[in-house]
């Protein structure tokens, strides 16, 4: 029988929709060969660079726990706790491009079946950084990835020309597609922040531009927790702390609600739903919404025992989808992707129990 998990996205097949995020569970191969042995459909590697990356003097992540018991939201370990969110300040991957190479190379060769997406990121505003996302493309695609992701997100770049700082500029968004289509010729998604009003403004000069997918959502702008006993961060250095990302369950909302709003306002073009993925539920809710590939991290990387890589979660997501599909009858997720996109509508246009309700105004004569 056909595999019913297995989907085209983008033009590529993958055995399964699940793909592990670009982050701490596809920084090295050692994970990815891992991740890929456990089952994940593709991955997307931790955002690959050419200028010198150095991280803060001091904890990268923390993964942050609420408790039924005392119900605050806290690093600290207490007994009865479930997942709230991941915190994480972590700069791009800082191996270089020349060592990831070789690995992306024998990783491919490994696992031909799976979809190995790159991850990049350069800065902008000139032309020396427009080649420079050309370079990173050209080398990861000769190496044997399959598509490009531009990291145009990430919430806590320390250079002023990247990630986020200039995600809400839509004539840096199509130089930048510009420059890296010219340069490959392979999908290319565009990881967008979710942290603008404008989001739909920059997704449409990305598909405009070119860009096969929008991907959504990088984690969101946040600071943690400061203890009114020891006035210490839940995280700093030195005391002090800088706006960072939030992700994990605490952001599940937030995001499908990023991804409604451009599946809404472009139903024909591919989403790949990121943000708090844990489980089925949350991956239905996405594909719902109109994603046709999901990407999973924090989820992942709290899974104890997996080396980050969310070994058990996999085989979860997967056994659950496919029972799903099989009591309902589908054959695909395509079936039932974007099931829920009529169903969000103003909030004027839903029902009010009286006749006289005209959207909030009077009613003319
Ligand atoms: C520690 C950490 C590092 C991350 N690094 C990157 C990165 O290098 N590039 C990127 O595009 N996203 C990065 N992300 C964001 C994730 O890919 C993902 O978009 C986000 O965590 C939301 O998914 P989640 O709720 O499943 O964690 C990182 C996330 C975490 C927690």
């Amino acid at each position: 029988m056909a595999n019913r998990l297995s989907t085209s996205f983008t033009g590529l097949e993958f055995v399964n929709p699940f793909v592990l995020a670009s982050a701490p569970p596809t920084e090295s191969k050692r994970k990815i060969m891992k991740a890929f042995e456990a089952g994940w459909g593709g991955v997307v590697t931790k955002t690959i660079g050419l200028h010198h990356v150095e991280n803060v003097a001091g904890p990268k992540t923390i993964f942050q726990r609420a408790s039924d018991v005392k119900p605050y939201v806290s690093r600290n370990k207490r007994p009865d706790t479930v997942s709230h969110s991941s915190w994480n300040w972590e700069l791009i991957s800082d191996q270089p491009l020349d060592l990831w190479l070789p690995d992306l190379e024998e990783i491919k060769t490994t696992y031909p079946d799976r979809m190995l997406i790159a991850s990049i990121m350069a800065g902008a505003g000139n032309d020396e950084e427009m080649r420079n996302w050309q370079k990173l493309a050209t080398s990861c695609i000769n190496a044997g990835c399959d598509a490009i992701e531009l990291n145009l997100s990430c919430p806590h770049m320390d250079r002023k020309d990247m990630g986020a700082n200039i995600a809400n500029d839509e004539e840096i968004i199509r130089d930048i597609i510009n420059a890296v289509t010219d340069a490959v010729d392979v999908p290319i998604w565009v990881k967008l922040t979710p942290a603008t009003a404008a989001l739909v403004d920059a997704a449409r000069a990305a598909y405009e531009a070119g860009a096969s997918a929008i991907s959504l959502c990088n984690t969101f702008p946040s600071l943690p927790l400061l203890d009114p006993e020891t006035m210490k961060f839940e995280v700093e250095v030195d005391g002090l702390v800088t706006s960072g990302g939030l992700g994990g369950l605490a952001i599940v909302h937030q995001a499908l609600q990023r991804v409604s709003d451009i599946s809404k306002a472009f139903p024909d073009r591919a989403i790949s739903g990121i943000g708090g993925i844990r489980g089925f539920r949350e991956a239905f809710n996405f594909v719902a919404h109109g994603a046709g590939n999901l990407q999973v991290c924090t989820a992942a990387m709290e899974e104890k025992g997996s080396g980050g890589v969310g070994i058990k979660l996999i085989q979860e997501l997967k056994d659950d989808l496919a029972d799903y599909m099989e009591r309902k009858g589908h054959s695909s997720i395509e079936e039932f992707r974007g099931c829920a996109r009529h169903r969000i509508v103003d909030h004027s246009q839903v029902r009010r129990k009286s006749d006289e309700y005209n959207g909030g105004y009077a009613k003319s004569a």
